[in-house]
C-alpha cells in the first residue's frame, strides 16, 4: 500500500465539481477582491464559528500579526508588553509576537495533558503580561474556564490561534481518561473554538481543515471595533478609500479563495467526523509499548488536524513506516524558542517542548483515508518492535 501523509490532490477531488463551478462564477463576475464571495464566505464562517464578525486575510500568520497590531492601534497593547503563548506551536505564532515588539513568554505545556498548566501561568505573570495566545495545537481545544477566569482576574486579551482546529467544540467537562462520548462536532448549539476568547486567528492554508487553494487566513471576533480597524489595517490602513488612518498593509483574502472556502466549509463537520472516526480507531487498536498516544479528549473537543503519536526511536519508526509505504510528518523538529532565528531564546529550558520536539510523529489522519488504509497504518506499527 501507497499511504501518502496527505494527499491534496484527493481532497480537492472531493467537492471538485462544486469548487470548480464556484470559482468560475466569480471568474465571470469581474469581481476578483472585496467581492460578493468574500462576504458570503465572512458572513457563513463566523455563523459557523458563533461570532459577530469575520474578517478575511492573506494568510493565517497575517491574522496573528494583525490581530496584535490591531490591539496595540486601540492602545490595549503596547510596544514591549508581554504575551504568553504555549512554547509548543508552529513558529508563526511567536512571529507575530515579536513582528510587533512584543515580548513573547514561552510557557511549556503539561506532560500529560499537552496543554498550558494554569500553576505555571499563574506563576509566570507579572504586571507587563497583557495577553495569552491559545494555541489549539493538532485540533485539540484546549480553552477551559480556568484559562478564562485566569485572563479576566489579570486583565489580559485572550487570543485563540485556531489554524488548527477548524469546526472544534468546547465541551466544558470533556472525558480525558479513555472514555469516548458519542458528541460530535455536528452538535453546533456548543461553543466552538475560534469563539472563546477576544479574538480567534485563523489559517487556510491547503492542508488544513477548512483549506483554500492556495493561502488564506481570517479572524472571528465579537468586538466591531477591533474587527473595523483589522480589516482598515488589511487594506492599506484605509478607513475609506484611498485615506490612510494606520500604516497598513495589503493582507486580504481574495474572492476565488473565498468562495472556494465556501463550498468546503459546508463539508466541515461531515469531515471532521470522518477523522474522529479514524482517530476512535487509532486508539482502539494501536497498541505498540513503545508509542504513546496523546492523552484521549472527548470526540468532539477534537478535530484531530494532527494525529501525533511519541516515542523516542521517532526516526527509525518514521523510516520503517516510509519503507512500507506510510507517509509521515514531523510536527515541530525545533521548537520556536530553538529556532536560529531567535538566539536569544537558546538559552531557555522548556525540556517537555524539547522531548515532544525531537519525540513526535505525525500519522496519516485525512478523510480521504478507506478503512483498509486506517487498518494497514494500524498493522504496520503494531507489528514494529522499536
Ligand atoms: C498553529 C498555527 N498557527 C499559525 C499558522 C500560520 O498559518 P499560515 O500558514 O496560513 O500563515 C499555522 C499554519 O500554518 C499553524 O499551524
Amino acid at each position: 500500500m501507497n499511504i501518502p501523509y496527505l494527499d491534496l490532490k484527493k481532497v480537492t477531488a472531493l467537492h471538485a465539481e462544486k469548487i470548480q463551478q464556484a470559482m468560475a462564477e466569480v471568474v465571470g463576475s469581474g469581481w476578483y477582491l472585496q467581492g460578493q464571495a468574500l462576504q458570503q464566505f465572512e458572513q457563513h464562517y463566523a455563523q459557523y464559528i458563533g461570532t459577530k464578525y469575520c474578517v478575511g486575510l492573506a494568510n493565517g500568520l497575517d491574522a496573528l500579526t494583525l490581530t496584535l497590531r490591531a490591539y496595540m492601534e486601540m492602545g490595549r497593547l503596547n510596544e514591549g508588553d508581554e504575551v504568553l503563548v504555549p512554547a509548543n506551536t508552529f513558529i508563526a505564532t511567536v512571529l507575530s509576537i515579536t513582528e510587533n515588539r512584543l515580548t513573547p513568554v514561552f510557557i511549556d505545556v503539561d506532560e500529560e495533558t499537552l496543554d498550558l498548566n494554569l500553576h505555571v501561568l499563574e506563576q509566570t505573570v507579572t504586571a507587563k503580561t497583557k495577553a495569552l495566545m491559545l494555541v489549539h495545537l493538532y485540533g485539540r481545544c484546549t480553552y477551559n474556564g480556568s484559562i478564562q477566569d485566569f485572563c479576566k482576574a489579570n486583565d489580559l486579551l485572550l487570543i485563540e490561534d485556531n489554524a488548527q482546529a477548524h469546526g472544534c467544540l468546547y465541551l466544558s467537562s470533556y472525558a480525558p481518561h479513555g472514555h469516548l462520548s458519542t458528541v460530535t462536532c455536528q452538535q453546533s448549539t456548543l461553543p466552538r473554538t475560534g469563539s472563546l476568547g477576544d479574538a480567534a486567528c485563523h489559517s487556510f492554508y491547503p492542508g488544513k481543515n477548512l483549506g483554500a487553494l492556495g493561502d488564506g487566513g481570517a479572524v472571528t471576533t465579537n468586538d466591531e471595533d477591533f474587527a473595523q480597524i483589522l480589516r482598515s489595517l488589511a487594506n492599506y490602513g484605509f478607513s475609506e478609500k484611498y485615506v490612510a488612518s494606520y500604516k497598513g498593509r495589503n493582507s486580504r483574502l481574495d474572492d476565488i479563495q473565498a468562495a472556494v472556502l465556501d463550498v468546503k466549509l459546508k463539508h466541515l463537520d461531515a469531515e471532521n467526523q470522518r477523522r474522529q472516526a479514524i482517530a476512535r480507531t487509532y486508539y482502539k487498536y494501536i497498541k505498540n509499548n513503545a508509542i504513546r498516544l496523546p492523552q484521549l479528549m472527548d470526540n468532539g473537543n477534537n478535530v484531530y488536524h494532527i494525529f501525533p503519536i511519541f516515542t523516542s526511536q521517532r526516526d527509525r519508526l518514521k523510516q520503517y513506516l516510509l519503507e512500507r509505504g506510510i507517509g509521515t510528518l514531523i510536527h515541530y523538529p525545533i521548537p520556536p524558542h530553538l529556532q536560529s532565528c531567535y538566539p536569544e531564546y537558546h538559552h531557555l529550558s522548556l525540556p517537555v517542548t524539547e522531548r515532544l520536539a525531537r519525540e513526535e510523529l505525525s500519522l496519516p489522519l485525512n478523510p480521504t483515508m478507506t478503512d483498509e488504509e486506517v487498518m494497514y497504518v494500524i498493522k504496520t506499527l503494531n507489528s514494529q518492535q522499536i
